[in-house]
């Protein structure tokens, strides 16, 4: 297992307590936003590895929390889909190739239940304001692009997204309702699908929610 880290002081020492309880874990110091450090680590690991079997685009940004949309600038709204639209763009254009060597990949796309239409449009049951704009269109986009991408399902490749819920990490903030491992359960689940498992959807707590 690898895990991609932008800051490679933090990777090392997300890497040391993984090893600790007893995963191998590598780095691949990589970001996101930079279509050349994207393609150096892919192609680092088809020189070390041979292949690569799955990919959480797990990466992502919010700067415009609790921002009315009337408010928020154009360069927030830029920053932030060029790391949670662009950069899961630029990962799955690089492995796909990879993956479709083997016949086999899944790929697992963290989005939010704040980027469906149904929540946003207000005809879902949870209705949450008009704030945040930057970050939920980007997660639109994100499921805009699991949609589009499913038909690599032709090369034994799935891709699904995901709503982790909101989840006690620096972004969910220590107050939410989920566990990080509570929060990382569906995107295991969707990251080790047998062949019968589903392709193109949107998922939370292991259940279809709406786009
Ligand atoms: N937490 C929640 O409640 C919640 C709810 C719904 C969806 N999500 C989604 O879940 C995913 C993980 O979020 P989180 O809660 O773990 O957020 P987080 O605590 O803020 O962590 C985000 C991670 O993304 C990395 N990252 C940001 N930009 C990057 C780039 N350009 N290249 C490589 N790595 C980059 C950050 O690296 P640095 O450490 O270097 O900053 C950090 O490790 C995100 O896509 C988020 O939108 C989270």
């Amino acid at each position: 297992m690898l895990i991609g880290c932008r800051d490679a002081e933090k990777g090392e020492k997300a890497v040391a307590e993984m090893n600790k309880d007893g995963l191998i874990v590598g780095l691949q110091v990589v970001n996101v936003n930079d279509k050349e450090t994207v393609e150096q680590v892919i192609e680092q690991i088809k020189k070390e590895y041979g292949r690569l079997d799955v990919l959480v685009n797990n990466a992502g940004i919010i700067l415009d929390r609790a921002v009315p949309v009337l408010e928020v600038g154009e360069s927030v709204i830029k920053e932030t889909f060029e790391t949670n639209f662009f950069g899961a763009l630029r990962m799955i254009q690089e492995v796909v190739p990879l993956m479709q060597q083997w016949k086999y990949g899944r790929i697992v796309n963290i989005s939010s239940g704040l980027g469906a239409f149904e929540i946003m449009s207000g005809q879902g049951q949870i209705q949450i304001g008009g704030s945040s704009a930057a970050y939920r269109i980007s997660k639109t986009m994100l499921n805009a692009l699991t949609c589009l991408v499913q038909d690599i399902a032709e090369m034994g490749i799935k891709v699904n997204a995901v709503c982790p819920g909101r989840v006690q990490t620096d972004m969910g903030r220590a107050d939410a309702p989920s566990t990080v491992e509570e929060g990382a359960d569906t995107a295991v689940w969707l990251a080790t699908l047998d062949e019968e498992g589903p392709n193109g959807g949107y998922f939370r707590d292991r259940q279809p929610i709406s786009w």
